[in-house]
């Protein structure tokens, strides 16, 4: 499971999932891109990352196709070649189904499924010249089942699997993997989403998401729960896993 001489990209790395996905391939020996629309926490993360690997900062806007497109190109180039790309970079919001509007879905939309759509384009090209290689996209429980308080969140999530298992049936061909992970980790993201809300609040809006979880009935942690993961699902170990939903989340989809 080690990463030496894998080049990866690492989008949302100013944060959360992100930064530990980071901290995880530079330790085991990739050199790494790592991407974010937040210049300051992104290169800050990259600049800190521990070896034996590398990692760089670029700032990108995954919403934007220009922007993707020439960034993922410069990338490439500093990193001569492409052989994985992780895809944590997302948004979340609170709202219902009742009161959603136009704006926050579109919002939602075009960063957590044309931001995945665009990124897995944008290294389709450079993993099938690399004879294959992988793409890690982060879906979501809340894509598997109701989500009450987060209904255009929850609707990104469910298109995002479907993009998923879609892209792995194409690109199988080429020999890229396409999976998702679908994590329950403590994030700034995370801490956001339930700031404010009471206890019944919690249970209602929040679906009992931590009570469900049966390792701990907690999130888990970025780097010691989800970076072994990220590293399984980047290296050569995990060759004859593709078009998967993969829960990293302590039981919580499966047990609740
Ligand atoms: N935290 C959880 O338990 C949980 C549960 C289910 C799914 N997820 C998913 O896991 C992934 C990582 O989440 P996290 O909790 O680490 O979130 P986070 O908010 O800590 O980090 C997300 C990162 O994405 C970046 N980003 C946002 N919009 C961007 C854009 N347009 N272009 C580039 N970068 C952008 C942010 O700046 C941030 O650094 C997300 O896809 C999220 O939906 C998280």
């Amino acid at each position: 499971m080690e990463l030496v001489e894998k080049r990866i990209i690492v989008t949302g790395c100013a944060s959360g999932m992100g930064a530990a996905t980071v901290r995880a391939y530079v330790k085991a020996g990739a050199q790494v891109v790592g991407m974010d629309i937040a210049e300051t926490a992104g290169s800050q993360v990259c600049a800190d990352a521990a070896g034996p690997g590398t990692s760089t900062f670029l700032p990108v806007d995954v919403a934007n196709g220009d922007q993707v497109t020439e960034v993922f190109a410069a990338a490439v180039d500093s990193l001569g070649g492409l052989d994985a790309l992780a895809h944590p970079a997302a948004i979340h919001a609170g709202n219902s189904a009742s009161d959603v509007t136009s704006t926050d879905w579109d919002r939602l939309f075009a960063v957590n499924v044309r931001g995945t759509m665009l990124t897995n384009q944008a290294a389709h090209p450079y993993l099938k010249e690399a004879g294959g290689g992988a793409i890690i996209n982060f879906g979501s429980i809340s894509g598997q089942r109701p989500e009450p308080g987060a209904a255009a969140y929850s609707a990104t999530k469910g298109a995002v699997h479907a993009w998923t298992r879609t892209a792995a049936g194409t690109w199988g061909s080429d020999n890229i993997r396409v999976n998702a992970v679908l994590p329950a980790i403590r994030t700034p993201m995370f801490l956001a989403a339930k700031e404010g809300l009471s206890d019944e609040e919690l249970n209602v809006k929040y679906w009992r998401n931590e009570q469900s979880i049966a390792l701990g009935q907690e999130y888990g942690d970025p780097d010691t729960d989800l970076g072994p993961v990220m590293v399984f699902l980047a290296s050569d170990a995990s060759h004859f896993i593709t078009g998967q939903l993969i829960p990293v989340d302590g039981g919580q989809g499966n047990v609740r």
